[in-house]
């Protein structure tokens, strides 16, 4: 993984050399995205006829703001549109997933906090409804920090999250769990009861940087707690199609990542925080909005990609 780090050095300084020789867009290729990452048509679902097991997939990237949070909404929301069944875990303490879906997390009562420290409490005291059909949601707040020091003590520290989840799985076909920016307790919690992880990067110079660390990570829980662990893929968000910017970066991480990179790239919206401010999906906001349209054609290669692994 040094190697990735390395060539993310490398693009730095070639972007900043392209960029200050002030090359033209086109001289950088097409301003469409679809231009570096599509590779093969993209199947339309096919209608369920029984539900799960779930494929449980954590958004996780230690960097913050790279859209794990609104990838989990409207990634959720889109699959849910498809007739899958669908369960969010907020499993960040800044409860920016509850509150993307309307919930107040300073009014709860009980959240996945008294979730994974109260032998007493179910998922059915906690779970919410969402107004999206088939989309349901484990809230958090803050609470959960206290979670994190509380766990260290505990004995399978990393197992907390997997446990909790077990009996449910049959019910849902997807899990997406939504990770704090940082690697720790909790994030490994969230990659030791995943099947995947959704590694969102956002189209920026600096989005390579720090993916190493995340990649080794992975490697480290694959190796150690979860054997079975994949990298379900990477999702470019935020792009700008009209600055060269965020052509060369995608254009690297295509480079970088190959085939992993899903061929849905996530384009840049001021929907995105109003649909946070309204607390619904895009999906439901804005059915027929690019960003709504975006998260139905990830929706669709995510489906995908679960039928191939099954
Ligand atoms: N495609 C997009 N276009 C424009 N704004 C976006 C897009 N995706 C996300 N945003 C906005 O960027 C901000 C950060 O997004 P988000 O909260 O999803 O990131 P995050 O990775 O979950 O952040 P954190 O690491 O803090 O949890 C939010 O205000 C969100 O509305
Ligand atoms: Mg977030």
């Amino acid at each position: 993984m040094a190697g990735i780090q390395q060539q993310a050095e490398s693009w730095t300084s070639e972007m900043r050399a392209e960029q200050s020789s002030l090359k033209l867009g086109a001289e950088l290729g097409p301003a469409d995205p679809t231009a570096f990452t599509q590779r093969r048509p993209i199947p339309q679902p096919v209608p369920l006829d029984r539900h799960g097991p779930a494929r449980i997939i954590a958004m996780a990237n230690q960097k913050g703001g790279v859209g794990k949070t609104t990838t989990t909404i409207n990634l959720g929301a889109a699959l849910a549109e498809y007739g899958r069944r669908v369960l969010l875990v907020d499993f960040d303490p800044q409860g920016a997933l509850s509150v993307g879906l309307g919930v107040n997390p300073h009014n709860l009562d009980m959240s996945i906090y008294n979730l994974l420290m109260d032998s007493e409490c179910t998922i059915d005291d906690i779970l919410i409804k969402t107004d999206v059909a088939g989309l349901h949601l484990l809230p958090a707040n803050i609470d959960l920090s206290a979670a994190e020091i509380q766990l260290v003590n505990e004995v399978a520290r990393e197992m907390a999250l997997a446990r909790l989840l077990r009996p449910i799985r049959g019910e849902y076909d997807f899990v997406l769990i939504d990770c704090q920016p940082s690697l720790g307790l909790l994030a490994l919690n969230a990659l030791t009861c995943a099947h995947g992880v959704l590694i969102p990067l956002e189209c920026e110079f600096f989005s390579l940087r720090g993916v190493a660390l995340l990649l080794d990570t992975i490697d480290k829980v694959r190796e150690r707690l979860n054997f079975d662990l994949e990298l379900e893929g990477i999702l470019a968000t935020m792009y700008d199609s009209r600055t060269t910017h965020c052509r060369q970066v995608l254009q690297r991480v295509v480079e970088a990542f190959g085939d992993k990179v899903y061929q849905t790239v996530i384009t840049k919206t001021v929907k995105f925080p109003e649909s946070t401010v309204a607390g619904t999906p895009i999906t439901s906001l804005d059915p027929a909005s690019s960003g709504a349209r975006n998260y139905r054609q990830l929706a669709r290669e995510v489906i995908a990609g679960a039928a191939e692994r099954r």
